[in-house]
Order: C-alpha cells, then structure tokens, then sequence
C-alpha cells in the first residue's frame, strides 16, 4: 500500500521507557539493546528508548542504541529542566535521527507537586522547548495529564511548546481517562483552534485503566494525531498503555473505515510479543488481542465446522499476518538436526551451529520425555537457554522432591554459587515450598517473593510449564522464568534466575538510581 503523508501514522513505541516503568519489568542492557533491534527491523518510526537522566544503566541503554539503530528516530524521555534535557541530548545525540521528548504535568492536580501557578508553567515550557530544539532539530513535547487538564490551560501550553520550537505534540490520557469520542475531538479541537497546528504533528498517548486505550487512541487518529504511542502487549503501568500490534492491526484490517496505515512488518509482531513478555517477566494473558495464545484458536464446534470451510467466518485476520505459521507440525524424537533447525528458521530464529548443538542437545532430552515438541515447547526451550545462562553466579545442579499427601514435602538441592557446589535438605508446605526454602537456606537472601505463576505451554499431562516468579529486595524489584516439563524443576529454575538478576541488580547501583524515584524535587 502506498501512502501520503495524510494516510501514515507514526507508530512511536515505548516498551523501553514507558513499557520499563511496569513494577518488575525491568530489562537488562542487552535485552534492551535487542528489543530496540526487533522493533527497528519490524518498522517502528520512533522508539523512546529510556529515560536518560534516571539511572546510569538508562542513560548507557539509550547511547547504545542510539548508536545502532538503522532507520529508527531514537528519543528519550526528559522532565521539564535543563539538566534532564542536556542528559537527554548526550545519550540521542548518536543516533542518525535523534529526537528530545520533555514533559510536565499540566493538569490541577499535577501542577500543585512542583506548585506552578500556570503562568510560571507556562514560562517553564517555554524555556525548556527552546532549549531542547537548540540541541535538537526534532523536538517533543507532552502536556502530561492533558486529558484533565483544563481546555483554556492546555490549549495555551500547546501554543508555547509550538511557538518554540516543538515539532510534535503529545496529548496523553496519562491516568486512562478519556473515551473515543472525547479523544478524537480533543485533539481535533486543538488543531482547529491553536495557532500553526498544522505545522506539527499531533500524538496520543493513552494509557488502559478503564480498558479503553486502544479505542482511544484510534478515536485521536480519526481526530487528527499522527503519531500513536503505544507498547508491546500493552506493557506498562498499571493495566498498561495502548498496545502496538492492536492499533497496527485494527487500522490494517478495518482500512475500509480508517483510512491510515503504518509501516510496522505484521509479520514480525508475535516473535517481538513473546521476546518482550520473556525479558519483562509478564506474560501476555490467553485472550490477549493478537498477539495471545487463543487469539487465534477455535474450540467450539461450530466455530471449527465454520473455520474448515471458511475461514473468515470466524476470523478477521490470518494468523501469518502476524507471524504465526499457519500450521504447527510437531518434532519428536526421531526428528534430526537438519529438522530442529528447519522449525526454528520458520520461527524466527537464526542460530550458529554451536546455538543449534546446545539447543538440540535440551531438545532430545525434551523429546524424550514428551511425545511430541510443539512450536511452543522449543519457543520455551529457547527463552529458557537465553534467560538461564552459563555465567549466572546461582546454577541448579539437581533437585529430588517428595511429595504426597502426608506432609511436610522435602526438597533435596544441589547448587553450585560462584562455582563451589552446596546441598542441603529442607522441607516445605508443598514442594514448590521445600524448594524455595532450600534454595534460600543455601543462599540466604532478604528478598520477598511478589508474585509466583504457572503456564502450562501446551496441552497434556506432559506439557511443559513455565514459571514466572517477581522478587522485591529493598525497593528493588525482578523477575525469573523457566521452563520444563516438571514444574517444580521449572519453579526452581525460576527462583533462581530471579536471584541472579537481583544479584546483578545489587551490583549495578542503588535502588534511588531507579526512574520511580525520580521525583519532581528534582526539576528545575
Ligand atoms: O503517561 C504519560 O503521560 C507519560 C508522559 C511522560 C508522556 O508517559
Ligand atoms: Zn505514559
């Protein structure tokens, strides 16, 4: 499809800001640096790559992907004051097309936490546009909490940021409070009535607290905005932002009534969802638009009758549109090298014949205890290799569990820490507890399990499972996940890896290093 410049809306992902903001999502450097890849290659306008002046490792994250992105305009995030702004420059400077974003709360509520009178607001965006559009030729700025903000008051913030300089304006429903019809005539208001409107682009930015935010942000496009921010899966805090690949699928499919598109590949939009859910820790919920596991699955016999003989009587898309192979021939035992790698390359992933020995190695144990891979099984095999790895400080070495219905379990561990191995004996409420308290005895540690979840991957007895477990240590949070099909193996893989990043965590800096203990004292 070609596309003008009227049709062609901007997709503007912050996974690795906004998304990153999710209690417990946080990614590592590299994870970072390979999603930002991911959603360059899918054809991502712009990717907000972090925060700069939030910690050491954001303001790391950002330079590095600035420096690598290919076709990407590279933003980062900054508050409303000089020092963030410059933070800011230094870290997007490297990128062939770099892009400033500064914001202020503007609404009642947020102007009494720096308590601005409007007026001084009005000064301070001032200030800080022009500043930034000094550094920078391509600058964005957000009246954050526009959506409760007072029409007067936000028209005006509008008028300054473009008369100094700004080339994009966002409009975000920062508390998910808005709803289509309000969206769409904000926005459409605002190009009616503020001066040289039509020399910017217009963004939304919605978040989903009233489960609203995807309808809101095609209602702004219908208004006028251009640019739609959104996340993987939604990512981000509380329930979530606008999800890419509902918005780039809703304007793909319902063309007819929307007459806008993007440049996003939808082809490579489930390989990206389930790499984000891995590195985030939050997996995407069965029933997830697109991008969840039933999304595309048929029970109901009518629906199967239906499908067999047409499948548009129940589907709007096909599943290739969004990467998903149309059909799923599972691996077993028998299956060789020149087979595994076959399945893999038609999944997405490019391995080394080294990759390829270990992964096959961990599939011929799998296929050993399950009659048949699936697809999903060796999707699971490979986030486990990438998230469990040989330099972790913590390694499970083996673990025996009794179990039953007369108590208390007992878990016997074998760990290695720092290369010396340790056993220990403990006993629990159900194995999974005997477990943690054995891997807790052989590692003490202060932090508090948050959350513990078990998916099973396929169906059957024999599936495999995978364990995501969320940890908090002194206001610092991480996850872990692992698969296998023993779920108490899986849980234990899962603990463990949860420690080893929390490990890391300790060792890269202090909890107030993190971006939500940024606060507003700090502006100015
Ligand atoms: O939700 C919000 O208002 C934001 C701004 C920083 C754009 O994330
Ligand atoms: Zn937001």
């Amino acid at each position: 499809m070609t596309q003008t410049d009227q049709d062609r809306v901007m997709i503007f992902d912050t996974t690795l800001r906004d998304g990153e903001q999710s209690p417990g999502a946080t990614m590592t450097h590299g994870e970072k640096l390979e999603i930002a890849g991911l959603l360059d290659d899918m054809g991502v306008d712009i990717i907000e790559a972090g925060f700069p002046i939030a910690s050491e490792g954001d303001f790391a994250a950002v330079t590095e992907i600035a420096k690598s992105a290919k076709n990407a305009t590279i933003c980062g995030l900054s508050r409303a004051n000089f020092k963030d702004i410059d933070r800011c420059w230094q870290a997007v400077k490297h990128a062939k097309s770099p892009r400033i974003h500064t914001f202020i709360g503007t609404s009642p509520l947020h102007r009494a936490i720096p308590n601005l009178t409007q007026d001084e607001m009005a000064e301070r965006i001032h200030d800080c546009v022009t500043h930034a559009r000094n550094l920078c030729d391509n600058v964005q700025w957000s009246s954050m909490d526009a959506t409760r903000t007072e029409w007067d008051f936000l028209k005006r913030t509008v008028d300054i940021a473009i008369k100094a300089g700004a080339t994009t304006i966002n409009i975000p429903d920062t508390v998910g409070y808005t709803e289509p019809a309000e969206s769409a005539d904000l926005i459409k208001r605002l190009i009616a009535e503020v001066e040289n409107a039509d020399t910017v682009i217009f963004s939304t930015h919605c978040h989903n607290d009233l489960g609203m935010a995807t309808a809101n942000s095609l209602a702004a496009v219908n208004g006028g905005a251009r640019q739609i921010e959104c996340t993987i899966n939604g990512l981000g805090e509380r329930a979530g932002n606008t999800a890419l690949e509902e918005v780039v699928m809703a304007l793909r499919v319902r063309h007819d009534i929307m007459p806008f598109d993007t440049r996003i590949d939808t082809t490579k939009i489930m390989n990206i969802s389930r790499r984000v859910a891995t590195v985030s820790g939050f997996p995407v919920q069965f029933n997830k638009a697109i991008v969840g596991k039933n999304a595309f699955a048929h029970e109901s016999g009518i629906h199967q009758d239906g499908m067999l003989k047409n499948r548009e009587t129940f589907e709007v898309m096909r599943p290739e549109d969004v990467g998903l192979s149309g059909t799923s021939l599972p691996l077993g035992k028998h299956s060789g090298r020149a087979a595994l790698r076959d399945k893999l390359e038609k999944l997405g992933f490019e391995m080394g014949d080294n990759e390829l020995k270990d992964i096959f190695v961990r599939f011929k144990a799998l296929a050993d205890r399950k009659k048949e891979v699936f697809d999903e099984d060796l999707i699971a095999l490979i986030r486990d290799e990438e998230t469990n790895t040989a330099h972790d400080r913590l390694q499970l070495k083996s673990l025996r569990v009794i179990c039953g219905t007369d108590g208390p379990q007992e878990a016997q561990l074998t760990m290695t820490i720092d290369g010396t191995e340790h056993q220990v004996t403990a006993t629990g409420d159900g194995p999974v507890d005997a477990t943690f308290n054995a891997v807790k005895e052989l590692f003490p540690h202060t932090a508090r399990l948050q959350l513990y979840q078990v998916h099973a991957v396929t169906e059957g007895t024999d599936a495999q499972a995978t364990v995501s477990v969320r940890m908090e240590e002194a206001g610092k949070i991480v996850t872990g996940q692992s698969a296998d099909t023993d779920t108490v193996v899986a849980s234990a893989r899962a603990y463990i890896n949860a420690l080893n990043r929390l490990l890391v965590r300790r060792e890269k800096g202090k909890p107030d290093e993190d971006i939500k203990t940024v606060t507003y004292k700090d502006a100015g």
